[in-house]
């Protein structure tokens, strides 16, 4: 913790970095990421002047997961996870959205990013931090009122299985939304997506492959917006059957 994340992956047990991955991981990337990096690649990634600026992603993402906005007079104190949250600029925006007795977790697997959003959030925001593995993740099945993917899915060696930890940590009823990559065409053949994939690091994903993969889980009340590159989507956890006192009363 003396960093001020609870590190759980130690020196060597970081995931082996990717092209994409070793910027990530560098002590140069976090300190512009949030002004720089993140406005500019993502602004336009999403069609800017057309698409949405950070601000209305933020509103959007809150409204989507069930949160409250910065301004409203009462906020749930929802326990939501961002996954790969780098510096903390998304975490931060969630935690905008939840009343104190809430938590949000930031998880991410660079040091670098993480010292960053440590030393950026206000010791009294109801946020924590976590350096684990997203494709791993170290928490207990339903936990998680809401749980929050941007800008990563498509770095991550394995994003399906990642898409499955995320699906599992989410209570039932609970929310899911991923911001990431969208490839306008088809590439020609799934060897050109291996080659882009190999030489970058990042999944360019098609258009309906997150969609499916929320609904192939058993996620309901998909929203799809399309940008230029890149795509959001938003799943929800069935809520729970009725267990079997209810059922019978549904029943007489
Ligand atoms: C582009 S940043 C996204 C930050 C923030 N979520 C946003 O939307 O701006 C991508 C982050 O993913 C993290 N990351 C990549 N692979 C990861 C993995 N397997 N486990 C945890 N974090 C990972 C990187 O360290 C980096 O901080």
């Amino acid at each position: 913790m003396s960093a001020g994340y609870l590190d759980l992956l130690g020196p060597s047990a970081e995931p082996p970095p990717s092209p994409a991955q070793s910027v990530m991981q560098s002590t140069f990337l976090p300190r512009i990421y949030e002004k720089v990096w993140r406005p500019v690649g993502f602004n336009l990634a999403k069609g800017w002047p057309l698409g949405p600026d950070t601000a209305t992603e933020q509103a959007t993402a809150r409204d989507w997961l069930g949160l409250a906005q910065p301004d409203d007079a009462t906020k749930p104190p929802a326990n939501v996870l961002d996954v790969a949250c780098g510096p903390g600029n998304v975490t931060r925006a969630l935690a905008a959205g939840v009343s104190p007795a809430g938590l949000v977790v930031g998880l991410d697997a660079s040091e670098t990013m993480l010292t960053r959003a440590a030393a950026d959030t206000p010791a009294t925001a109801p946020i924590g931090y976590v350096r684990g593995n997203a494709v791993d993740l170290p928490f207990r099945d339903a936990t998680f009122d809401a749980v929050c993917c941007f800008g990563a899915l498509y770095l991550f060696d394995d994003p399906w299985t990642a898409v499955d930890g995320m699906t599992r940590v989410l209570k039932p009823g609970g929310h899911l939304i991923i911001l990431t990559s969208r490839r306008p065409l088809p590439l020609p053949t799934d060897l050109g997506r291996e080659l882009v994939r190999r030489a970058t690091g990042c999944t360019v994903f098609g258009d309906q492959e997150i969609t499916s993969a929320l609904a192939d889980r058993g996620l309901t009340h998909i929203k799809h917006r399309r940008y230029p590159l890149m795509q959001l989507v938003l799943g929800v956890r069935p809520p729970k059957p009725p267990g079997r006192a209810a059922r019978h009363l549904l029943t007489r």
